[in-house]
C-alpha cells in the first residue's frame, strides 16, 4: 500500500483534494463547492465549472498538502477521477495531476467515479468487508454494483435516464426551492402525507436492477399544473409522495439484489445516501431481512477527493499501472465502452 496518496476529484462542480495515510487514514480533505457559480441558472453550467476548477485546482491542492503537513515531494502517488463526468471538469484534475505526478517522478494512477463513491464506504467503516453490494445514489448516479475480490466493481443495474438526485432537485425547482433542492425538498416532506398522492413505482415489477426517475418526474409535474396555484399543504404532501416513491424503488432494488447475490452487506453512498427516509427504510429492510447496512457520513457521501485517494491506493497495492497518456471520459464515452 503506497503510504502518501494524493487523490483530486473534479468530475462535476466540486474542486476535490485529499491526502491519505496507508490507504486508510485521511490527514487532509479539502472540498471547495462551486454553489454560488451555478446557483443562478438552477443547475450546473458545465462551461463555468471548468473555468472555475482551472482557477481553483492548485489552491485547493495546495491547501490539502498544508492541512496534512505533507510536503508534494513526501507524495507516493497521484490518484484522480478519470470519468464518468463532466469532460471539461475531468479535464482539469487529470491535467494537475498528470503533470504533478510528472514533475515528481511518482506515478498516476486514473479512478473511476463511482469505485471511488464506493471506496467512501470502505474507508468510514474498515468492518465493510467484500463482497458487499453498493448503491450509488447522487446527482449524477443511480446505480447498484457487486463489490467482489476483482478490481473493479461489477455493475448490477443503473438508471437508463434521470439520476434520483436529479430527479429530487428537478422537483424541488417545481415545487419553488433553489438549486440543488434534493435536501430542501426533503425536510418539506417531514410534514407531508406519503400517501396523498399514488405516484409511480418505475420499474419496480421489472425483473433486474434497472432504474428510471424521468417518468416519476413528469407525473409529479402533470400534479403541479392540475392543483396550481399550489397551496402550502398541496406542496408538502406533493415532497412526501414524490420522496417515497422514489425511494422505495431504490429499497425494493437493493432488497432484491442482496437476496439474489447472496450478500448480506450494503453500503449505500453518494449524496442522496444523505435523506432521512431512505436511510430509514434501507436500516427497517435490514432488520428485516438479516444484512448490515453501512452509510458514510456525510462528508464521505458527498463528491470528495479522500474517497479518490483511497481507491487510487487499493488499485495501485493491487498492482494496477497507469501511463501519462492516462485520459478522461464522459458518461457517453463510458456508454459507448460498455457497447
Ligand atoms: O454526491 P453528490 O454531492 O454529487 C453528485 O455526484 O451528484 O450528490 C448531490 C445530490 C443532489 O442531487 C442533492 O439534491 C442530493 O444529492 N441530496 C439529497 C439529499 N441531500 C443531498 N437528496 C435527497 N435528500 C437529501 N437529504
Ligand atoms: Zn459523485
Amino acid at each position: 500500500m503506497p503510504s502518501l496518496v494524493l487523490g483530486i476529484e473534479s468530475s462535476c462542480d466540486e474542486m476535490a483534494a485529499a491526502v491519505l495515510q496507508d490507504g486508510k487514514t485521511v490527514l487532509a480533505s479539502r472540498v471547495q463547492s462551486q454553489l454560488a457559480v451555478h446557483q443562478p441558472y438552477g443547475g450546473v453550467v458545465p462551461e463555468l465549472a471548468s473555468r472555475d476548477h482551472v482557477r481553483s485546482v492548485s489552491q485547493v491542492v495546495r491547501a490539502a498538502l498544508d492541512e496534512a503537513q505533507v510536503s508534494e515531494r513526501a507524495l507516493d502517488a497521484v490518484a484522480v477521477t478519470v470519468g464518468p463526468g463532466l469532460l471539461g471538469s475531468l479535464l482539469v484534475g487529470l491535467s494537475f495531476a498528470k503533470a504533478l505526478a510528472y514533475r515528481l517522478g511518482i506515478p498516476v494512477i486514473g479512478v473511476n467515479h463511482l469505485a471511488g463513491h464506493l471506496a467512501a464506504a470502505e474507508l468510514a467503516a474498515p468492518e465493510l468487508v467484500r463482497p458487499y453490494l453498493g448503491l450509488v445514489v447522487s446527482g449524477g448516479h443511480t446505480a447498484l454494483y457487486r463489490v467482489g475480490d476483482g478490481a473493479a466493481p461489477k455493475l448490477l443495474g443503473e438508471t437508463s435516464d434521470d439520476a434520483v438526485g436529479e430527479a429530487f432537485d428537478k422537483v424541488a425547482k417545481l415545487l419553488g426551492l433553489a438549486f440543488p433542492g434534493g435536501p430542501a425538498l426533503a425536510q418539506l416532506a417531514e410534514s407531508g402525507r406519503e400517501d396523498a398522492f399514488a405516484l409511480p413505482r418505475p420499474r419496480l415489477f421489472e425483473p433486474g436492477y434497472a432504474f428510471s426517475y424521468s417518468g416519476l418526474k413528469t407525473a409529479v409535474a402533470r400534479l403541479v399544473r392540475e392543483h396550481e396555484p399550489l397551496d402550502a399543504a398541496t406542496r408538502r404532501d406533493l415532497a412526501a409522495s414524490f420522496q417515497a416513491a422514489a425511494t422505495d424503488v431504490l429499497v425494493a432494488k437493493a432488497r432484491r439484489a442482496i437476496a439474489d447475490e447472496g450478500v448480506a452487506r450494503l453500503a449505500v453512498v453518494g449524496g442522496v445516501a444523505a435523506n432521512q427516509r431512505l436511510r430509514e427504510r434501507i436500516a427497517a429492510a435490514s432488520r428485516a431481512d438479516g444484512f448490515a447496512a453501512y452509510f458514510p457520513p456525510p462528508e464521505l457521501c458527498t463528491d470528495n477527493a479522500a474517497m479518490v485517494a483511497a481507491a487510487g491506493a487499493r488499485a495501485l497495492a493491487a498492482g494496477e499501472r497507469h501511463d501519462l497518456d492516462l485520459t478522461a471520459f464522459s458518461r457517453l464515452a463510458l456508454a459507448a465502452a460498455r457497447a
